[in-house]
């Protein structure tokens, strides 16, 4: 059964349709990917999922419920997190701050309570300070807590990212370029977080990613947008020799855009490094 289904989902930027009458759908307990060059819109669908964009036509319903006219504190309170492309944690608070913050949506007790410190408040804390002392270790950082987000390795900012967004207990999870700016190993590392965190918790992952590697090894569906619009959708292997994937991809002429990633298709061998997000984490 799918956890989400968008319908003609279109948004637009003044005259430029960044995402174009898209029909997507994400089963429950998935694993899937969307893909595209540069500017095919999918971060945007991403923020149109997530209530950070009104959608100019179509719908999106999740768990049977249409949320495209939701706020986006409603969407995440419905549990959808995200992460973004560009990291965004508060630099200058620790790692268990971080996560402190994204349990927001799940702690009980009013701001009343939390200003005069009842009982509750106080049960409260103790709680979210468990919780995120096991997400920190679930992600690995068990130990590095008490650093300033500033302060940690960028493989580390990422997973505290995704420690942040399972704060607030998602049953879909978006991830935007994971593994942007990462070496192979710690892409690696983070591919198999991700396929730990579906089995493990169950979470439907849907995760934008150029770097092929992790794309064709952890997707079980595939979704290519180009300009907006959908331009195939299927298993890795289907979308690996598909005419029009690869006509888009090798159509940009990767090796001559400067900046940007030299994804192609059907190569695994795809070069590291993401579009985006040099080491420093801007403060959201
Ligand atoms: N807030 C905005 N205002 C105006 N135009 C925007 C805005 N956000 C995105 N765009 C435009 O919409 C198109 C899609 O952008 P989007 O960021 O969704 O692409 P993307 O597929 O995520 O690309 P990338 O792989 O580079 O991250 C681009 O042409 C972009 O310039
Ligand atoms: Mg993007």
């Amino acid at each position: 059964m799918p956890l989400l289904t968008a319908t003609a989902v279109t948004k637009k930027f003044g005259g430029l349709t960044a995402v174009n009458n898209l029909d997507f759908e994400i089963e429950q307990g998935s694993i899937a990917s969307l893909i595209g060059p540069n500017g095919a819109g999918k971060t945007t669908f991403f923020n149109c999922i997530a209530g950070f964009y009104q959608i100019e036509a179509g719908q999106i319903v999740f768990d049977g419920q249409p949320i495209q006219r939701l706020r986006r504190d409603q969407i995440a309170h419905l549990g959808i997190s995200r992460t973004y492309q560009n990291i965004r944690l508060f630099a200058n608070m620790t790692a268990m701050e971080n996560i402190l913050v994204g349990q927001h949506y799940h702690l009980r007790s009013s701001w009343i309570g939390a200003v005069l410190g009842t009982k509750g408040v106080r049960e409260d804390e103790g709680r979210a300070h468990r919780e995120a002392r096991r997400l920190l270790r679930f992600v690995g950082l068990q130990n590095k807590g008490d650093l300033l987000a500033s302060n940690l390795p960028y493989g580390d900012q990422r997973r505290l990212e995704v420690a942040r967004a399972l704060a607030n207990k998602p049953r879909l999870l978006l991830l935007d370029e994971p593994t942007a700016g990462m070496n192979p190993a710690e892409s690696q590392q983070m591919t198999e977080f991700i396929r730990h965190l579906r089995d493990e918790l169950g979470t439907t992952i849907l995760l934008i990613e150029h770097e092929m590697r992790v794309v064709m090894g952890i997707s079980e569906k595939i979704t290519v947008l180009h300009y907006g619009q959908k331009i195939a959708e299927g298993t890795p292997i289907q979308i690996q020799t598909d005419p029009l994937v690869i006509e888009a991809y090798l159509g940009r002429g990767s090796a001559g855009t400067a900046g940007h990633e030299a994804t192609a298709i059907p190569a695994v061998e795809a070069t590291q490094g993401g579009a985006s997000a040099g080491p420093t984490p801007a403060s959201a």
